[in-house]
């Protein structure tokens, strides 16, 4: 388990048109037992938040702000460094998987282990012969969460891992993200599904637009939820009885390439005020804080 803390973490991505403000000022905190969710629409910046923690931002670069886990700065740290004492404690689901087969050829003592731990998941050994390009979503998926309580990493980072899978294999990794965590491994789950969420993780951050917009307890976040956009996310969840009327939130996310000053979901906001074309304050909660003009 990973205690994290991120302080006014900002990413900006250099194009040809200019800087993208993918993260500005992010803040949160998670002590060594808990996990966080992270949820927001396409584009808000979940990706680039979570390749931030191991280093791997493309393109990008953090221009302000310091990641610390367990007490330990990573921003300064050079990359050897971070190779020899984080890499392999931060597992993330989506980017390490080609380089991790590529890495392992399965022969030996590993491939019996491997194959143990698949047996787990319920993967045929024949799989594990094939290229990766030559597995389904679903199976890839499957691997790398198997190969994520092989390598018995404290934090797992997984970006969208039940994106594009049948309902049935989003459920088996559901629940092996939740032995994960009974194994004492912490996660920071990232997805645009802010229904999943619920039952594994602790603590929630809901994104929008590259800043986090509200964080706090899951129980907080879902029954006490403060942020209007939170609000809309949660309305537009259905539920199994379905006896909720579905509303969605009109209109676009905002252009991160130069964003206007003032709050980021002004033009989608059903309660946008006068002072909301200024910075939004960040203001405390139960258990933990909220970007609007309303709770001032
Ligand atoms: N390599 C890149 N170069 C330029 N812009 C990027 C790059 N990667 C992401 N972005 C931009 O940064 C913003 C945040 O992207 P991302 O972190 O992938 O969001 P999410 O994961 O929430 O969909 C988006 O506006 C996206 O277009
Ligand atoms: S600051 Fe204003 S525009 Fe932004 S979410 Fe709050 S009320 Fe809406
Ligand atoms: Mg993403």
């Amino acid at each position: 388990m990973v205690k994290m803390q991120i302080s006014d973490l900002s990413v900006n991505y250099e194009t040809s048109s200019g800087d993208v403000h993918a993260l500005e000022n992010v803040e949160f905190q998670l002590e060594d037992n808990e996990s966080i969710g992270i949820a927001g629409e396409s584009g808000c910046g979940k990706s680039t938040l979570g390749l931030s923690i191991i280093k791997m931002i493309q393109g990008g670069k953090i221009i302000a702000g310091e990641i610390t886990l367990d007490e330990k700065s990573i921003s300064n740290m050079s990359e050897s460094e971070f190779d020899d004492t984080i890499r392999w404690k931060v597992f993330t689901i989506e980017q390490q998987f080609d380089q991790i087969l590529k890495q392992h050829d399965f022969t030996g003592d590993f491939q019996k282990t491997m194959h143990n731990s698949l047996d787990t998941v319920n993967l045929s050994h024949s799989i594990l012969k094939k290229y990766p390009h030559e597995l389904s979503g679903g199976m890839k998926q499957r691997i790398v969460l198997a190969m994520a309580l092989l390598l018995e990493p404290k934090f797992v980072i997984a970006d969208e891992p039940t994106t594009a899978l049948d309902v049935l294999i989003q459920a088996q990794i559901i629940n092996l993200l939740k032995s994960l965590k009974k194994n004492g491994v912490s996660i920071m789950l990232i997805t645009h599904d802010l229904a999943i969420l619920s039952e594994i993780v602790e603590k929630i951050g809901i994104m929008y637009g590259g800043k986090m917009v509200e964080f706090g307890s899951s129980t907080e976040v879902y029954r006490k939820p403060k942020h209007p956009y939170t609000k809309g996310l949660l309305d537009s969840i259905p539920t199994l009885r379905g006896e909720k009327k579905l509303k969605f939130i009109p209109g676009n996310p905002p252009n991160l390439l130069s964003p206007e000053p003032g709050c980021r979901f002004f033009d989608r906001c059903p309660e946008a005020m006068d002072k909301c074309k200024k910075n939004p304050p960040k203001i405390k909660t139960d258990s933990g804080y909220v970007l609007c003009w309303l709770y001032e």
